[in-house]
């Protein structure tokens, strides 16, 4: 099956309700049982079919095996959220004296979690430079449990040398754990190259209507898969149902809007790299990226998430560029159907690889509105900075 139809058909069952397109949302806590055998047996096999609404409902096992399918793993795990999925997988994997290898581009609350909550546990982070490939051997210690890696990075888009990575830490007896959000299962198959467990921030290009938070986490065997569900499930944290419900909506239309995201982005990214304003843009799929190598590689597409540097300038020429944006939300998520631009100069922290630039660094998620919209106001926006400059 090709991924446009398995898109479509992962994880339905319409003979299990009534004939219904999607399964209903199952509002539950309690679950009762019709005998203390079926009871019983249920505590045998905790994790399959219905035995408490924290541990999963036909809806969550639904996303959950859509998910697992286009992912190409063995079975997944919803959360409330994706730093969740992050923090739970974190969480089940670690003990106290391991050590982490942690990209240095990571997500800011990933890096945070790391230096915090796992610092206290006892579990120390090393964070490395996103292009460190098979050279990461030289960070590997005998007490190296995980390998993290987020590519491309979400505010720097560098892209990582995933399998020469893996091949590294499995060597080592690490597991190699990805941050996919940004390229989707669509995009990237992590299992192919070498990743033991992705994970998606559910609440961008799944939801993709920016109205729910969600989590995904797909391990590549059935013993990695319990070692994390048993975590997570102790940790109390489930995703909600109406939550994984608005996952499973969104899933479906996922390839359509993606390649739309794909699109306009390079559009954007096409047209910005050509303005005199702009140092540099920040895209994969541009040929002249320096991940473009390992992005064609690798990758089978790009969302519409990509960075830019302008030419040095004043905060308050930047102000005036953003401020007076039309179709460009000011807000720091992704993965929905309207544009959003932050700037980052400030939101890049990084300790092993320096990060140079020498004007301010911006970030754009590209929506579904009609490019030369979005062009049209960006260009309005370089006449305010020029005014302001
Ligand atoms: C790359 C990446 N991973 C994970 C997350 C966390 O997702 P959530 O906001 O659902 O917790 C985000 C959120 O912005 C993100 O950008």
């Amino acid at each position: 099956m090709k991924k446009d139809t398995k898109i479509v058909h992962a994880g339905r069952h319409p003979e299990q309700y009534l004939g219904a397109v999607n399964p209903p949302v199952y509002h539950v806590s309690t679950v009762t049982y019709p005998t203390i055998a079926a009871m019983t047996a249920g505590e045998r096999k905790p994790f399959d079919g219905m035995r408490y609404g924290r541990f999963g409902t036909p809806t969550s096992f639904a996303l959950e095996e859509a998910v697992a399918a286009l992912e190409g793993g063995y079975r997944s795990v919803s959360t409330a959220s994706g730093l969740a999925a992050i923090t739970g997988t974190l969480t089940a994997l670690l003990k106290t004296g391991d050590h982490v290898l942690m990209v240095d581009s990571v997500y800011f609350p990933t890096r945070r979690f790391c230096q915090d909550q796992l610092k206290r546990c006892g579990i120390e982070t090393t964070f490395y430079d996103p292009l460190l490939g098979a050279d990461i051997a030289s960070l590997m210690r005998p007490e190296t449990r995980v390998v993290f890696v987020e590519s491309p990075g979400s505010l720097t888009f560098e892209v990582q040398d995933i399998p020469a990575i893996a091949a590294v830490a499995h060597a080592g007896g690490a597991i190699v754990v990805m941050d996919n959000t940004w390229a989707t299962p669509l995009f990237f198959q992590p299992f192919d190259k070498g990743v033991d467990i992705s994970l998606q921030a559910g609440t961008k290009f799944i939801v993709g209507h920016s109205d729910a938070m969600l989590g995904i986490i797909t391990c590549a065997t059935e013993e990695l898969w319990h070692i994390v569900k048993s975590s997570v499930a102790q940790s109390g944290v489930c995703a909600g149902s109406e939550e994984v419900f608005l996952g499973l909506r969104g899933l479906r239309t996922l390839s359509v809007r993606l390649r739309q995201h794909q699109e306009s982005g390079l559009a954007l990214a096409s047209w910005l790299s050509q303005r005199p304003e702009v140092r540099r843009v920040m895209h994969p799929a541009l040929p002249e990226d320096p991940g473009h190598t390992l992005w064609k590689r690798d990758f089978t597409g790009a969302c519409g998430l990509f960075g830019l540097e302008l030419k040095p300038c004043s905060e308050v020429a930047v102000a005036a560029f953003l401020d007076g944006l039309a179709h460009f939300g000011l807000g720091y998520s992704w993965g929905g159907f309207e544009s959003l631009i932050i700037p980052t100069t400030e939101g890049i922290r990084r300790t092993a690889a320096p990060w140079q630039t020498e004007g301010p660094t911006l970030r754009i998620h590209t929506g579904l509105e009609d490019p030369s919209d979005l062009i049209a106001d960006l260009a309005l926006g370089f006449e305010r900075l020029a005014a302001t400059a």
